[in-house]
């Protein structure tokens, strides 16, 4: 933070997104909405200041003041209002639809029309235009678009003419391996073409920016060359110059330590355990913890499958060790979620079916987001987290979980193919690919040695309170700003 507030100056930052971090919830009482994203730079921008362009979601006024805490600036909202229809298509359509199972290696789901994509251009188009308006009113430092629904925001930009600030871009999931041999699809090609107008795109693992890397050499061949630092592209509207960096997203871990605890926080998750049948003290076999929204790159099924596999490794397990999943839905207008989700409820009933006793259900699901003050002492009672996720572009769960234990003795399970996985060292890795071997290492994991999985909790914990979320904000905004005051004479070097 301070970093950023001298490096910047007194020129704000100007973040652009799809969903907006609040929910208006009336009276001018805001929460949280699920997803890393935008509850991480909420906490950024709450303390750096400056503004926010996203697309509305729920009630409340324009141009909204969201406040910081204890003296820190907040920032300024900006809500854009998009047609449904024009929603539906760049939503539901073609970002989830089509871009989100691309990026996440599942072909068969990908279902979207020449409309979607229409949409999502116009969507990009619109929120591009709106950027270039409140650049009159207050020049910002920098804009830092993210996310794949916004891919087209910089190209955007650019169409308007005019002097611009840096444009960063975040690209927060996977990249996805070019399939040698096929066609890469046309949309493809303007996607990344797209992004070749920013100034910096960042990426969470190396794996994602070297995947990048070969899609352009495969879309553009000879006319693109990369020095290891920046990456130069003839197009058909000139060259193009931009640095393609690696910035694995985090958390403030010492924001969940104290939230998980906070005496009043522990006593309400004792209270919200105790409705679902699963207080420490009468279920001392306790639970596993699951978060992530209801999406099928996050693994319910393969979850369910090891569950159950662990189930029939050790028998003793079952009737005493439940799995706590916080399962919030999530863009049920695409058929391929509704459907998925349709089949993991299928899947929890019948394991419950199978195994359930007196007083006791090895799943329970709960079907809503929490606030993170209530889930970061729900990681710190739980017996062990499980992350199952068949792709993830980083997954913050994980790291949220190990920074709510603060040394606690409870293990981490994370799959490998997370960018937590790719990005720490000393983890626990399960492959959702294969339920009965990681049935085998959550069962090795249970039964070690409490100082051990202690050890192992505190080296990660280390790890996290050094690479925390605002040292990947300053990595991530060094280089532009750096660019920026350099080109403007503000920095006497
Ligand atoms: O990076 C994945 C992402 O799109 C994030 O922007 C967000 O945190 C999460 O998924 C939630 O998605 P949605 O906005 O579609 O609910």
């Amino acid at each position: 933070v301070r970093f950023y507030r001298e490096a910047a100056g007194s020129a704000p930052l100007l973040v652009v997104t799809n969903r907006e971090p609040v929910v208006w919830k009336g009276e001018g009482v805001l929460s949280l909405p699920p997803g890393g994203v935008s509850q991480t730079i909420h906490r950024l921008l709450s303390r750096t200041g400056g503004r926010w362009i996203a697309l509305r979601d729920s009630g409340g006024p324009d141009g909204l003041r969201v406040p910081g805490e204890e003296g820190d600036p907040g920032y300024r909202l900006d809500r854009m209002d998009i047609p449904p229809a024009l929603m539906e298509g760049h939503y539901a359509g073609f970002s989830n639809g089509v871009l989100w199972p691309f990026f996440h290696d599942e072909p068969a789901r990908i279902s979207g029309s020449q409309d979607d994509l229409l949409a999502y251009r116009e969507v990009n188009r619109r929120v591009a235009a709106r950027v270039v308006e409140s650049l009159r009113e207050s020049r910002p430092s920098l804009v830092w678009v993210h996310d794949y629904q916004m891919a087209l925001v910089g190209r955007e930009m650019r169409r308007s003419g005019g002097s611009l600030p840096p444009l960063a871009f975040f690209w927060h999931i996977p990249w996805t391996a070019m399939p040698s041999g096929e066609i890469p699809p046309r949309w493809l090609f303007e996607i990344v073409s797209g992004l070749l107008s920013y100034d910096q795109v960042g990426f969470q693992t190396e794996l994602y920016r070297d995947r990048f890397l070969e899609t352009v050499f495969s879309l553009f061949g000879s006319r693109a060359s990369w020095d290891g630092e920046t990456l130069s592209v003839t197009t058909d509207g000139g060259v193009r110059r931009l640095h393609p960096g690696v910035f694995p997203i985090s958390i403030d871990p010492d924001h969940f330590r104290m939230m998980a605890r906070d005496p009043a926080n522990l006593l309400r998750a004792r209270l919200f355990l105790e409705d679902l049948g699963l207080n420490p003290e009468t279920h001392p076999g306790g639970y596993l913890i699951s978060v992530d929204r209801l999406d099928y790159s996050k693994g319910f099924l393969e979850r369910l499958d090891m569950l159950e596999a662990l189930y029939s490794l050790d028998p003793s397990l079952a009737g005493r060790v439940s799995l706590l999943q916080v399962a919030p839905s999530t863009r049920l207008s695409v058929d391929a979620y509704r459907r998925y989700a349709e089949a993991a409820e299928a899947r929890a009933e019948a394991l419950n079916r199978r195994y359930s006793r007196e007083g006791w259900r090895p799943v329970v699901t709960v079907s809503r987001s929490l606030d993170p003050s209530l889930l970061a002492p729900l990681y710190r009672l739980s017996r062990g987290c499980l992350v199952t996720a068949t792709r993830d572009g980083m997954n913050l769960v994980a790291k949220e979980f190990l920074a709510s234990q603060d040394g606690g003795s409870s293990p981490l399970f994370v799959s490998r193919h997370t960018g937590t996985a790719m990005t720490m060292e000393g983890l626990s890795l399960i492959d959702p690919a294969d339920p009965r071997l990681s049935a085998r290492i959550i069962q090795e994991g249970l039964s070690m040695d409490p100082r051990e999985v202690q050890r192992k909790n505190l080296d990660a914990l280390a790890f996290l309170r050094e690479h925390n979320v605002y040292r990947w904000m300053a990595s991530n905004l060094a280089r532009p700003l750096l660019a920026a005051s350099l080109a403007s004479g503000a920095l006497a070097l």
